[in-house]
């Protein structure tokens, strides 16, 4: 407990954690590949399920009006959170399936350009890598010890780019990348730019001003459930749709269909509704402690997890600073066997293998990182544990 209060900064974290029941069976430190669920969210999809479920969009009856209701305050807070307005958000499955939104979503032409990065999961890669197929070309630009520069992204710029797609915040370094920078760069040139979200909304600041469309999660930074995200879009007339079906139509004979006005022509078919009306209060717990706040939080953690972990003889931290994603290597321990050794020791529950960013992460000359990620309601009692963990499995005695 006295480890809990020295770790609170600026919030509550011992009332935070009661939010999370889940956190006092383990030490969770897998937040980059999903956060933990409040209560809040838990109940309030509970109460949709038993009071008032019905489908979106569809139906006159009051459980319809009140479905669509509870749905639609949530992208209006989504976008208030942002400062953009519901028009712009469109939700989506997840980050990737957002990404794919943009990379589907554009009239592409042969010869047209892409640039993206090394520091790429394979959502921010893997859509554009398949445009090769249309004749896009795709232009990888190097790191320099987990930054991109935005001169080299500059340098890559050609008049046929049509699109600059980054990561805000890399899966497996943890690095906050120049998104601002290079997206004001980019628009000097007249090229649009796309930042993944992945790992950076809900745990720093985001400014969309200089971001044309931002792939949101909802289960990481925000809290909410798997299976919510979305896409943010400045200009939500720049994207062609790419699913079709009901519920995005003003109007259809055999021969003519008539779309509805964006947000709505991006959503066809029935959504993950319960998923959506828990990310509402999440996003509401994620407002209440503040981003700033969670970021200083979790740079103060990543921090302490880095220094520890650089200590331990045997062990290679690849993540160049503290924030909340750190991973690491033990010589000669294959990082699954490892990551399996830490739970069963202390509970201890870490990612382990590529992250799906096997380009980057194979670029360490490793058979994959051991990956420790934090949350707002990560102690630092639990990194100390996490450090104690690998020290014990490493027989380090320093
Ligand atoms: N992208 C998620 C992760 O980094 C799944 O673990």
């Amino acid at each position: 407990m006295k480890r809990y209060r020295e770790s609170i900064v600026m919030y509550d974290l011992v009332r935070l954690r009661e939010e999370f029941p889940v956190l006092s069976r383990c030490v969770y430190l897998d937040s980059a590949s999903t956060s933990q669920t409040p209560r809040r969210a838990v109940e309030a999809m509970c109460t949709y399920f038993y009071e008032y479920a019905a489908n979106h969009g569809r139906g006159a009856h009051h459980l319809a009006r009140r479905t669509t209701e509870e749905y639609e305050k949530v992208r209006a807070q989504l976008a208030g959170f942002l400062e953009a307005s519901p028009e712009q958000i469109v939700f989506s499955k997840n980050t990737t399936e957002s990404v794919n939104m943009v990379a589907r979503g554009f009239r592409w032409k042969r010869g047209d350009h892409v640039i993206t990065t090394m520091l790429e999961h394979h959502a921010n890669l893997l859509p554009w890598m398949m445009l090769r197929d249309k004749g896009v070309r795709v232009t990888v630009v190097p790191h320099e010890n987990g930054y991109i520069n935005p001169v080299t992204v500059a340098e890559a710029i050609t008049p046929r780019t049509r699109l600059v797609a980054i990561t805000h915040m890399p899966n497996v370094l943890g690095t906050v990348q120049p998104v601002e920078e290079i997206g004001k760069m980019a628009h000097e040139r007249g090229v649009p730019i796309l930042v993944d979200g992945a790992q950076s909304v809900g745990h720093l600041p985001v400014d969309v001003t200089h971001i044309d469309y931002l792939a949101i999660p909802g289960h990481k930074g925000l809290l909410g459930p798997q299976g919510t995200g979305a896409l943010y879009m400045k200009d939500p007339d720049s994207l062609e749709c790419c699913l079709y079906g009901g519920g995005m139509v003003e109007h259809v004979s055999l021969t003519e269909v008539k779309l509805l006005p964006p947000p709505a022509k991006f959503e066809p078919g029935t959504p993950n509704i319960p998923g959506v009306i828990g990310l509402g209060p999440a996003i509401g717990l994620v407002e209440e402690l503040g981003v700033d706040l969670i970021h200083r939080h979790e740079k103060k953690l990543g921090t302490r997890m880095c220094r520890g972990l650089s200590g331990i003889a045997g062990v290679s931290v690849y993540s160049p600073e503290g924030t909340g994603v750190v991973s690491f290597g033990v010589e000669n321990r294959e990082p699954n066997g490892f990551a399996r050794a830490l739970d069963d020791l202390d509970g201890i529950c870490v990612r382990s293998g590529m992250h799906c960013a096997e380009p980057l992460t194979s670029s360490f000359d490793c058979r994959g990182t051991i990956r420790a990620s934090v949350g707002c309601y990560t102690t630092a009692e639990e990194v100390d544990r996490l450090i104690a963990g690998v020290q014990a499995l490493t027989g380090d005695r320093s």
